[in-house]
């Protein structure tokens, strides 16, 4: 195991109706709030109006609404203009890792001389100060609630990049499940499929001798598969939405990756589809895992993925890895098919046009090429999006 410096300081209040302590939460950062939502679905559930009921007159609000599934710069960049115009001491972020990570380039954008855009292309590295975020979650999915990162797309460039400051982690995150009851069954699957891709991307490391992060990664996968299906039925079933929001969380708050080497392969990829082609988050990730298994399967890895397959699917360790490994890979797949996950790209409007220099830019914006599980060229990326065009067999 590396040395590392785990930091997850978000105050989580979790469960039903903890919306009500959000009052106190709020003053004690200010009393201009930036209230940040996207399309509309906290209208739709109710939330909204009590957000509004709960904070009373006292605290000035105001909106920035219609944020984005894979949130553009032009919007950070009106975000930023609004807290400077009023002079806003917090930004109250409501819905899911897009709003989340908006409001968290707003917040540094605030503070910061020149276009957002200079410092996610750089990672964060000149900022120094944010506005506090407080976030009242309504999906499952990225982990945004308690960490420190974000995701923006420049949508003139057709780049989706993201940058990490410990300045944009939420000081307080409301995690009531009973908010996540209205996602409907796409952005369910969507957002397992991510909570279960940052496991993966975690797991599948080159790091010896990381079996306290490797077990808490192998007992939230299970949750995952446990708890998703019934969310797909029974949208209104707590527990199902309780352990998955949980798990959201905790699969990409450092928990899973401290201590590890490297960097994630399938995200660089799926970034670059929903860069050209505004796909959801995690049903790229969803087509692209269980084909990227299939290509770093090798003589160094199959011990890890049949390990996968007995810990997180049952299996049985076959004498012959590659049996067990093949067979996680396929136990993969056929969950994400059963939860009803479209699995090609041409079911997401996808063709082959331009895969290649989908997969050169993937390589330019990340390090998989040398830093990854097993490093991918751009002609291994294509190879990955190229066998994603038709189902997987086995
Ligand atoms: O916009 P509204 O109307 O709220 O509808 C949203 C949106 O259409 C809907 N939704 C959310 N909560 C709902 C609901 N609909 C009904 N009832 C509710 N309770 O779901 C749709 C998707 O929302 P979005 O915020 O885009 O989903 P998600 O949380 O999956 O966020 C995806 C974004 O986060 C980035 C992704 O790349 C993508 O841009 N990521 C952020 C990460 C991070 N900050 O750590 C890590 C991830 O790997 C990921 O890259
Ligand atoms: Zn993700």
């Amino acid at each position: 195991m590396n040395n590392f410096d785990f930091h997850a300081p978000t105050n989580i209040l979790f469960g039903k109706n903890q919306i009500n302590q959000l009052p106190n939460v709020l003053k004690q950062y200010g009393k201009t709030v930036l209230l940040t939502y996207g399309g509309g679905s906290i209208k739709r559930s109710g939330l909204y109006d009590d957000i509004y009921r709960l904070i009373g007159t006292d605290t000035k609000i105001i909106e920035l609404g219609g944020i984005e599934p894979n949130p553009r710069l032009s919007t950070v960049i009106k975000g930023v203009d609004l807290c400077k115009e009023n002079n806003v001491d917090v930004i109250l972020s409501v819905g899911g890792g897009s709003t989340i990570d908006c409001s968290k380039a707003i917040a540094a954008g605030v503070f910061y001389d020149g276009n957002p855009w200079d410092f996610v292309v750089n990672d964060g590295i000149k900022l120094t100060k944010a506005l506090p975020i407080v976030t009242i979650l309504t999906i499952a999915a990225t982990g945004s609630e308690m960490n420190w990162g974000s995701v923006i797309t420049n949508e003139e460039t057709k780049e989706k990049l993201s940058f990490h400051t410990r300045l944009v982690t939420p000081k307080v995150s409301i995690l009531d499940p009973t908010y996540t009851f209205s996602v409907p069954t796409y952005q369910t699957m969507a957002g397992s499929a991510d909570i279960f891709s940052h496991l993966i991307e975690n797991y599948f490391n080159q790091t010896p001798d990381t079996m306290v992060q490797d077990g808490i990664a192998e007992g939230l996968m299970r949750t995952v598969l446990h708890y998703t299906p019934t969310a797909l039925t029974e949208p209104t079933n707590y527990e199902a939405r309780a352990n998955l929001m949980w798990a959201s969380s905790l699969a990409l708050n450092g928990l899973t990756g401290n201590g590890k080497n490297g960097v994630w392969s399938c995200h660089p990829m799926e970034h670059e589809l929903s860069a050209y082609y505004d796909i959801t988050h995690g049903i790229g990730l969803a087509i692209l895992t269980p084909r990227w298994m299939e290509h770093v399967l090798n003589d160094d890895t199959v011990e890890r993925f049949a390990l996968y397959g007995h810990r997180v699917f049952d299996l049985e360790l076959n004498e012959d890895l590659y049996i067990t490994a093949k067979e996680a890979i396929k136990q993969t797949y056929d969950t994400f098919v059963k939860w009803g996950v479209p699995m090609t790209l041409p079911e997401v409007g996808i063709d082959d046009s331009l895969l290649n220099e989908m997969a050169e830019q993937s390589v330019k914006h990340s390090n998989i090429s040398t830093k990854a599980y097993v490093p991918l060229s751009a002609d291994d990326v294509l190879t990955i999006y190229t066998n994603s065009l038709v189902p997987m067999t086995f």
